[in-house]
């Protein structure tokens, strides 16, 4: 569903999980070396990072809205949608989603009178597809209980919006309402955690909780919005994930991380020499992590890579390696006279890709015949007749990444000379291929079709071309899927 995020860009957040309210630890539990303690270092801090984001912004649509929309509730509901189309998307994805987004709904009480399926039907592509269905839900909630007036401070759109956790809360009042409130994303982890050298587990309680204080501490009283963006802007344009541009940073003199480089290259240079005369940089150091017994540094157990350099931090954490499943999915068309058909399924309104419309699928069984056997009978339910189950092609794989899965979709065709006699039940539709292309169809199935275009497909077979007079073969499949797309009716895309 989702696009692979480009380094730097997106947010790292998960769907958010409301963070218990902890106390803020007091700053005397933690190195001043992982602290702000000089309040002229953060009046300096603010101030460079504010001004390289005046004139280094990107021109974002959202940014223009909230700049310019003087109403508050139609601002902070732009600001929503796009803090929620850009959890876990790249940049340049969300644009276009969110210009139809605000094309299709530009106000709140709009998009409350919407149904799912246009909802899902504009999120195709996008994934995580219940962040669009929460978006709805609180717009249902802002216009029906809450007078058409979204919660005006962080505590109460965390505490009242479903789908609004800490981090969403945040920007919103702070980038609609000025309200002077810290946020931590992906991108302001990793600016924080190198600027202050934190190296333990960015995810456990005590860097969250850190974090969180820092950003709080930083955020500049008269420019909320601006400064939270332009630290987000910074983690996603310059101090990425990978190949970060420190010359460019506008931070880089606060940045404890880059002098730990320099401090580390100077102990191997004199090493190189074989000095005698061992000179120390005079670099501030974590006094408890010479000790061994600092919370924010990084374990004993994972040494400075000097290859690394900044990058050493933040401490990159464990991946879970994704569960894998495997199902059998057939495309199952109609020829018609004019154009042909696949029949649509729609899946269950909760759980995975909830409400969307894909090609019938069944679990993949061990062996192909049993698995044949049992994709035909769950096709025959559907189309409510009899259906051969020697017609039944296998195309080949797809593979799909969701968040957690990774998805192997054995792919079968079946064609059918005449439409079946049968009704079709509820959750169930025959579309043509423009009607698939626009319907809330996740991506994984557009990857289906592509596999199922790429076959020589019996009406394929029938037209020969004069570019391509062998027909299509094993190995042609890209130009086969072009000349697919030549010979459907002008009707289809
Ligand atoms: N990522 C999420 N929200 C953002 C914003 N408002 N500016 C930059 N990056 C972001």
């Amino acid at each position: 569903m989702r696009k692979p995020r480009k380094a730097g860009e997106g947010s790292q957040r998960r769907e958010e999980q409301p963070i218990p309210d902890t106390s803020p630890e007091t700053p005397s539990q933690v190195s001043p070396y992982h602290l702000f303690s000089d309040a002229d270092e953060v009046t300096r801090f603010r101030a460079s990072l504010l001004s390289w984001y005046d004139q280094a912004k990107r021109d974002l649509p959202w940014r223009r809205r909230a700049a310019e929309e003087p109403d508050p509730d139609r601002r902070a509901y732009s600001v929503w949608v796009s803090e929620i189309m850009l959890q876990q998307t790249q940049v340049t994805t969300v644009i276009g989603y969110y210009t139809r987004w605000m094309q299709k709904w530009p106000a709140l009480q709009d998009l409350a009178g919407a149904s799912l399926e246009e909802v899902n039907q504009l999120w195709a592509g996008l994934g995580y597809y219940s962040r669009g269905r929460r978006l709805q839900e609180g717009a249902h909630k802002v216009v029906e209980e809450l007078g058409g007036h979204i919660p005006r401070t962080a505590d109460m759109l965390q505490k009242l919006l479903p789908g609004v956790g800490r981090y969403t809360a945040g920007a919103i009042a702070s980038i609609a309402f000025g309200q002077v409130t810290g946020v931590v994303d992906g991108n302001v982890t990793r600016v924080l955690c190198r600027v202050r050298a934190i190296g333990a587990d960015p995810g456990s309680p005590l860097v969250t909780q850190h974090l969180w204080s820092l950003a709080q501490q930083l955020v500049d009283p008269a420019r909320p919005g601006d400064f939270n963006q332009a630290a987000m802007e910074l983690g996603a344009t310059v101090c990425t994930p990978r190949g970060p541009l420190c010359p460019e940073c506008p931070v880089q003199g606060f940045c404890r991380s880059q002098k730990r480089v320099e401090k580390e290259q100077m102990v191997v240079s004199q090493r190189l020499l074989d000095s005698p005369e061992q000179k120390t940089l005079d670099v501030e150091e974590c006094a408890p992590r010479r000790a061994g017994s600092c919370p924010l540094c990084p374990p004993s157990s994972e040494p400075w890579r000097q290859d690394l350099g900044v990058t050493n931090f933040p401490r990159q954490p464990a991946r879970k390696a994704p569960r894998e499943q495997r199902a059998a999915v057939c495309v199952l068309q109609q020829l018609g006279s004019e154009t042909s058909r696949f029949l649509l399924v729609q899946r269950p309104s909760s759980g995975l890709l909830a409400g969307l419309w894909e090609f019938p699928s069944v679990p993949a069984e061990d062996t192909e015949s049993v698995q044949r056997r049992t994709l035909v009978k769950a096709l025959r339910t559907w189309v409510g007749g009899p259906l051969a189950l020697r017609s039944l092609r296998c195309l080949g794989e797809v593979i799909h990444v969701f968040s957690h899965i990774r998805q192997t979709y054995v792919v079968y065709n079946l064609t059918l000379e005449e439409q079946p006699q049968g009704l079709l039940p509820s959750g169930a539709r025959w579309v043509t291929r423009a009607e698939f292309q626009a319907a809330a169809v996740p991506t994984a199935m557009k990857k289906v079709l592509r596999l199922f275009e790429g076959q020589p497909s019996r009406r394929g077979k029938a037209s020969k071309s004069p570019q391509d007079p062998a027909g299509p073969g094993p190995g042609r499949q890209r130009h086969q899927l072009t000349l697919n797309a030549f010979f459907k009716p002008a009707s289809t895309p």
